[in-house]
């Protein structure tokens, strides 16, 4: 059975002052749920998170890190460091890094090593843009996407990856894919990993959607077949909203 996940990306929001209050909301909203939660604070709030959340079902992770250990990389964050405070899962890929920070496929398949390496779980984001949609290249972006960063790995490592698919067109826009484009991408998805690693890896995947999801569409999305889940931006600095969404599940 493969897990429900829904991960609140709080990409570069919230200050230490507001990190308490969002997390004192949370927990107010906080019952069991189907799903996973989890939340990806900035940086310098991870630890304050972490021990906040300790005891709690609701897992704090990264939002990016480096490949390699340590060294002369100023400004960037280890694998090592991230464990050492307790964080076991990191978001890589996202869009926003690849545009903003030139991350590409080659480097993203240096930082997936490096969170198997440390035995952290890796949510690897990935989406076409607008114009490869528009001109039905959008399957084949996400195709290259997934073989270039993720197809050096065995089979065994699937264990400890979860997929988002975020179309790029849909991310802070209000525009979201209709659950039945979600749905198709998400089976193309399924099918790629089937065709390279077998049936069984590609059904025990979790593969995430985001772009815009919020308490009004989240179940039609999440009501699909292959749509195991969300990765949140905007709708997860509020905690109603946020809950809202993990309990259409
Ligand atoms: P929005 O939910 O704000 O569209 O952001 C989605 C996203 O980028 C999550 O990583």
């Amino acid at each position: 059975m493969r897990k429900h996940i829904v991960a609140g990306n709080w990409k570069m929001n919230n200050d230490l002052p507001q990190t308490e209050l969002l997390l004192t909301e949370l927990l107010k909203q906080n019952q069991t749920s189907d799903a996973e939660v989890m939340i990806a604070p900035t940086f310098t709030n991870l630890w304050q998170a972490f021990e906040s959340l300790r005891q709690e079902s609701i897992e704090v992770i990264a939002q990016n890190m480096h490949f390699a250990e340590n060294g002369a990389y100023t400004g960037e964050i280890s694998a090592s460091m991230l464990k050492s405070i307790g964080i076991k899962t990191v978001i890589l890929g996202h869009s926003e890094r690849r545009a903003y920070y030139n991350e590409t496929d080659e480097s993203l398949a240096k930082k997936v090593d490096a969170a198997l390496a440390n035995d952290m779980r890796t949510i690897f984001c990935f989406g076409e843009e607008l114009q490869d949609r528009k001109s039905e290249n959008h399957e084949a972006v996400v195709e290259s996407q997934i073989k270039n960063a993720l197809f050096h790995l065995e089979a065994d490592a699937f264990k400890n990856i979860v997929l988002a698919y975020e179309p790029v067109w849909a991310i802070g826009t209000g525009e979201t894919a209709s659950p039945e484009q979600a749905q198709d991408m998400h089976a193309f998805i399924r099918k790629t990993l089937a065709d390279k690693y077998g049936n069984d890896v590609a059904d025990s995947v979790s593969i995430l959607y985001g772009g815009s999801v919020k308490p009004g569409n989240a179940k039609e999305i999440f009501g699909k077949p292959d749509v195991d889940g969300g990765l949140i931006g905007g709708a997860s600095l509020n905690a109603e909203d946020f809950y809202a969404i993990v309990n259409a599940f």
